[in-house]
This record gives C-alpha cells, structure tokens and sequence, in this order.
C-alpha cells in the first residue's frame, strides 16, 4: 500500500443473505464503518434482492455500494440480466466483474468482460475486475500467462484515460473460500506483476490504478497483506458476512 492510493475494501456477499439479513448487517456495521470510511473505500456487494436494500440504508453514508455482475446492453431480451442503468437507479456505484465463480460456474468469457468494463465505466460504475489463476496453472508455472491473458483481454477496449479508474482484483482461485491464504510474497508477486501489465498500456495509469487482493482475507491475515507495496485493498467473501470480521478487515487497510 501506498500513500499515493486511495485503499478499497469490498464485501462479496455472493449468495448469501435475504433481505432481511443484508438489513441487520447494515445496521450493525454503518454506524462502525462511518469513521473508517473517510479513510478507506469501502464496498458492500449484496445479491441483487437487497441492493435496494444496502443502497437505502447507505444513503448519506460514506459506504458505497455495489453489484456483482452485470449485463453490457442497457436492456433487451437477456432473462435473468440486470443492466447499469437499473442498478444506477437503486444508486448503486460499484460492479464486480469476471468473479472466478462467474467465469467457473456461468460461462463468463474474457470476450464480454472485454465489453462489461467499459461499460461500467461509461455508466459512472466502479468496476471491480477480477482475476486469478488456479490450482494446476500455478504448479504448471502458468500464473504469469493467465494473468496477462485476463488482463490484457478484458481491459483492451478501456481507453487509456479512464484505466486509472478501473479496480483489479487478484484473486488466486485456489485461495478462495479455502482457508488457504497466498504467502505475502506470492500476493506481491502477482499483484506486482499485474501492476506491471496495466504499465505496459500505460506507466501513469499504472501508478493509479488500484489493485486487491482476494482468497481467504480475514481479520487476522489482512493487515499482513494491506501491508504488502502493490496491495492497495481486499475483496472480501466469507470473512464479509460478519460486521464486525469485515469492520476489522476494512480497518486494517487504513493507511
Ligand atoms: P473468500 O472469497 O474471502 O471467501 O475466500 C473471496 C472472493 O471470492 O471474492
């Protein structure tokens, strides 16, 4: 982490939470969270039934609030999609996109994320990108070509201008919901390296331009890893439900 970012922390819900949930839970945390947040971005990513939900109760908070998917077109004949505009509506200002779970379970290809993050953006959403190797890529020694292989592929129609406003995601798949954390090093390793492949499109960019961490961050590994030079954040899954483990969590990446 460095000065010259802005830290984020994002909550991914994924399916998890009714309503009713997602409302206890905001009003447990938004009270904590207030005072972290003037340092910290942080972003609470419910399933789609309660972000009218976290959007209301946000309102005139300093927590944001986003999505975990999204379709590209503003509307047409896409059952089962939701589009920029009816999440701008509800007042959402964050999508996650390409969550290895969306890419592993749902078909999400590198193809439509090439038109989802620049959508996003041309929306006013954060998009949260995320990428990551698996288990087999990384003993097979193929981390660093998946990695630049994702990147490359889903930021190529993001005009240089607007790359600094894009959020990565590092999230190796073998770390997510396992227990099993990636090494201090591995994380920089990667996260360094995706830095680098946003500075082979553009160096300043690259310098802005705010990379997580994901897989497994917990109240007791966070501040080991918001620590790290080219970490700028977490996404968070399980450790999120709770307000409190997700309090700690957002509190570790103050500056
Ligand atoms: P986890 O999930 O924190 O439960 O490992 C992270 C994620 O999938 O974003």
């Amino acid at each position: 982490m460095t000065a010259d970012r802005r830290p984020l922390v994002a909550a991914n819900w994924k399916m998890n939470k009714t309503n009713t949930e997602a409302r206890e839970f905001m009003q447990s945390f938004l009270p904590e969270a207030e005072g972290i947040a003037a340092d910290v971005d942080i972003v609470v990513c419910p399933p789609y039934t309660a972000l009218h939900t976290v959007t209301d109760l946000a309102t005139g908070s300093r927590v944001r609030t986003g999505a975990q998917n999204m379709h590209e077109e503003d509307s047409g004949a896409f059952t089962g999609e939701v589009s920029a505009p009816m999440l701008l509506e509800l007042g959402v200002e964050a999508v996650v996109l390409g969550h290895s779970e969306r890419r592993q379970y749902f078909a999400e290809t590198d193809a439509a994320l090439a038109r989802k993050v620049p959508r996003a953006l041309h929306a006013g959403l954060l998009p949260i990108l995320c990428v990551g190797e698996t288990e087999a890529e990384r003993e097979a020694g193929e981390t660093e070509r998946k990695l630049r292989h994702q990147v490359q592929s889903d930021l190529a129609a993001v005009d240089v201008a607007r790359l600094p406003e894009v959020v990565i995601a590092y999230e190796p798949i073998w770390a997510i919901g396992t227990g099993k954390t990636a090494t201090p090093e591995q994380a920089q390793a990667a996260i360094g390296f995706v830095r680098a492949l946003v500075s082979d499109r553009d160096a300043a960019a690259a310098q802005d331009v705010r990379v997580l961490y994901g897989g497994s961050v917990d109240a007791g590994n966070a501040a080991e890893l918001m620590a790290l030079e080219d970490v700028d954040g977490a996404l968070v899954g399980g450790a999120s439900l709770d307000p409190d483990r997700f309090l700690s969590i957002a509190a570790a990446a103050r500056p």
